[in-house]
């Protein structure tokens, strides 16, 4: 699956010697004409510490490496900003733009623009549901799900619960990964609440996955639960943390399984310190690489074949989806290994015994 987007779609032989195409009117062939600059649209900076940390420095890293003009802007969760600035970025002669959309709507309107306008168009992360985008490049989220559901079950089994009471703090209801994580993490779960070895506990969705409101979810969930929760889905480091800073006011952090994703270094600090079961991590830098050389290739009229599609309503995308990672405490050392994550970030000095312990060196 990965090795069609390595592939480059045959341009075709120059005979003549001759350099430019510029003669030729075809579609593609005068897209090919444009000098690439590539737009990128990142959703905020505080659902997820990796849109700054790891995306921006990611995408940057293949765009330089490729010798392409960009510019890359974070709307800060503002839908309003994400179209001023898909519209600055059209009118400034961006010939590909990749957008991680706030919600489907937005996206769309945003996508469809770009596309009027002759921008080649990428979804990046989020699939815009209902959409228009050439190419659709993430992880396999429903992976990533089934990963959550499958580290929490293995966490409860390690802590020896009993018929535990597992609640979710399921991702922003207007972000389509949301679902699909859902749908992986139920997948293992919802048997186990049917056959009644576990108990179904409170569930709510965290507007834009907001950590700060995610807290006093969490914190409802508990006291609806009578303080009786065993085990905490949490759709990402982010919200995981939340739960965690609820769980130590009440004196059950370490008690309580929490999951995660990202590998973002406090949900890594928080595997170490034993508050954290797991998370998942993904390799962002190949999925920026991976955009990054859908967005050339658009820029010069080629088309790549990803050799994989995904189902959006009628319409079948061709994308990139790559593959997460369980990480738990014996394996943070793979994620600085992999240089997603650096050791000195992760092993500040409170941490320094606990990194030694789980073999980071
Ligand atoms: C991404 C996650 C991220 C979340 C919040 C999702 O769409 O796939 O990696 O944690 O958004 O930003």
């Amino acid at each position: 699956m990965r090795k069609g987007i390595l592939t480059i779609a045959a341009v075709g032989l120059l005979t003549t010697g001759g350099l430019t195409a510029c003669g030729d009117d075809s579609g593609d062939k005068a897209a090919s004409t444009k000098t690439p600059k590539i737009g990128v649209i990142l959703p905020d900076s505080k659902s997820s510490a990796r849109w700054e940390t790891a995306d921006r420095r990611f995408l940057e890293e293949a765009f330089k490496a490729a010798n392409v003009k960009y510019d890359i802007q974070n709307a800060q969760n503002d839908k309003t900003a994400f179209q001023t600035i898909a519209d600055q970025m059209i009118t400034g002669g961006v010939t590909a733009l990749m957008i991680v959309n706030l919600d489907s709507g937005t996206g769309k309107a945003v996508l469809d623009k770009a596309k009027s306008q002759g921008v080649a168009t990428i979804d990046y992360d989020r699939l815009t549901l209902g959409g228009s985008a050439q190419y659709y490049v993430s992880f396999d989220n429903e992976t990533v799900g089934k990963l959550q559901g499958e580290g929490l079950s293995k966490c409860l089994t390690e802590k020896g619960a009993k018929n535990p009471v597992v609640s979710y703090l399921n991702g922003s209801p207007t972000d389509n990964n949301a679902t699909l994580f859902k749908a992986g993490y139920d997948s293992v779960l919802k048997p186990k609440f049917d056959s009644k070895e576990y108990v179904k506990g409170p569930e709510d969705a965290v507007p834009a996955w907001d950590n700060a409101q995610a807290a006093t979810i969490f914190e409802q969930q508990l006291t609806k639960a009578n303080g009786k929760i065993d085990g905490v889905l949490a759709a990402n480091d982010g919200l995981g943390n939340a739960a965690i800073s609820i769980l130590k006011k009440n004196k059950l952090n370490g008690k309580v399984p929490v999951t995660g994703q990202d590998a973002s270094t406090e949900g890594l600090q928080n595997i170490l310190a034993g508050d954290q079961c797991m998370t998942v991590y993904k390799a962002v830098r190949e999925e920026a690489k991976a955009a990054s050389d859908l967005a050339i290739a658009l820029a010069k009229g080629e088309k790549k074949d990803t050799g994989q599609t995904v189902k959006d309503g009628d319409r079948d995308v061709p994308s990139v989806l790559l593959t997460p990672k369980a990480i738990y405490k014996d394996t943070v050392k793979d994620v600085i290994a992999d240089g997603y994550v650096t050791k000195e970030e992760v092993c500040t000095a409170a941490y320094a015994k606990l990194c030694a312990d789980a073999g980071i060196s």
